[in-house]
């Protein structure tokens, strides 16, 4: 499985047996298990759970959703219908959307009943298609940044900060914000990468720490608070996240605790990136902090944590793997659960995306793709 997903994909197409297939991330990196979704309801729970996660994936997802769907309309209304439900699964990465929209206006060309399948499906894969494509161009971009860091520190390490998980897992193949990770070690540039663990849900400790650590490729896992603490002392390089979607005027909004890693990264002088496809720029919005709809999740998932009980071990190991879920605080307390944060402009070195580097700003946004201002 070593691999920024040159084969393993987090979903695909069976065409035996006419389902889609995607990894349960909840589950990783403990159990390794495929689900199978053959309704536009499964894709609404697969999405709404956090099967699967991720902005571009997501898009993926749903667009397959849209290719369900169409496999059980009878009529025009209910795919619209559908549509419209799954786009309502998660309310901040853009990608949903846009994936939706783009698949149906496809299928909405086409007169018979099997043709709409069809179109459905070959858009679907196109979409996934267009993804790896753009996170490779995002990999060949960042790298040149990486590189000069590394020629600057004359070799040594360079170490690299991300939060969440923006890899392969988030995306089909590469990764946004990993895919300069991965071009640069197969440059044989030295790499070293500080993980947030990226409570609560564990998103870094648990996919990008498994990701990262299948290629081989040097990563520390840290709490989340640590990193200013890290850049503080120079120990970090440079900072690269993903988004869910980014206005047209450069405000970026991703996981929850983005935001203090960019105000650290302001205060000490390190460069913090955003790597993104075309598909996560929001085009019609121009103020991120008014106008990105921020997703509050339930709070169990803050007062519990879940994991692999200590001494119980890995499937294939011999052993039983037990996986809990614990509670941390008092069972009376309440929680809030607010999954993103806005990263305003102003605190973004740049945007790593399929066209090149970018300012955030909208002049610069907008020198990458004119035909989108
Ligand atoms: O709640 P999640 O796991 O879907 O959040 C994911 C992120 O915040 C990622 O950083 C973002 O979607 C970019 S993925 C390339």
């Amino acid at each position: 499985m070593k691999s920024a997903s040159k084969k393993l994909r987090p979903i695909w197409f069976d065409r035996d047996s006419e389902t889609v297939k995607v990894i349960d991330q909840r589950l990783l990196p403990h159990e390794f298990v495929i689900v199978d979704m053959k309704t536009p309801d499964d894709v609404v729970t697969i999405i709404k759970e956090m099967y699967v996660r991720g902005a571009p994936l997501i898009g993926v997802t749903a667009a397959y959703g849209v290719y369900l769907a169409a496999l059980h309309a009878e009529t025009d209304e209910y795919l619209m219908r559908e549509c419209e439900k799954l786009k309502a699964a998660r309310p901040t990465a853009v990608n949903l959307a846009w994936a939706v929209d783009r698949v149906l206006a496809e299928v909405m060309k086409q007169k018979s009943r099997v043709e709409k399948i069809e179109t459905a499906l070959k858009e679907a894969d196109n979409i996934a298609e267009f993804e790896v494509e753009n996170c490779r161009k995002i990999g060949e971009y960042g790298l040149e940044i990486v590189r000069e860091i590394s020629r600057r520190k004359q070799g040594n390490t360079v170490n690299i900060l991300t939060h969440c998980n923006a890899g392969w897992l988030a995306c089909v193949e590469y990764g946004t914000a990993t895919a300069p990770m991965y071009a640069a070690y197969d440059d044989g540039i030295d790499i070293h990468v500080w993980v947030d663990e990226t409570r609560p849900l564990n998103q870094g400790a648990r996919l990008t720490a498994w990701e990262l650590g299948k290629y081989g490729i040097r990563h520390t896992v840290i709490t989340d608070n640590a990193g200013g603490h890290l850049m503080q002392h120079g120990m970090v390089d440079m900072v690269i996240v993903g988004t869910d979607r980014t206005t047209c005027t450069g405000d970026v909004a991703n996981k929850i605790g983005t935001y203090l890693k960019a105000l650290a990264a302001k205060d000490n002088g390190v460069p913090f990136y955003v790597a993104l496809p075309s598909s996560t720029f929001d085009w019609t919005l121009r103020d991120g902090l008014r106008e990105i709809p921020i997703e509050e999740r339930n709070p169990d998932e803050v007062r519990y944590v879940q994991g692999q009980v200590a001494g119980s071990r890995l499937q294939g190991a011999g052993g039983k793997l037990q996986v809990a879920q614990i509670l941390v605080s008092p069972e009376s307390s309440p929680a809030a659960n607010y999954a993103f944060d806005v990263t305003p402009a102003r605190l973004v070195t740049g945007f790593i995306t399929e066209r090149g580097i970018c300012k955030a700003t909208e002049a610069d946004i907008k020198r990458l793709f004119p035909e989108k201002l």
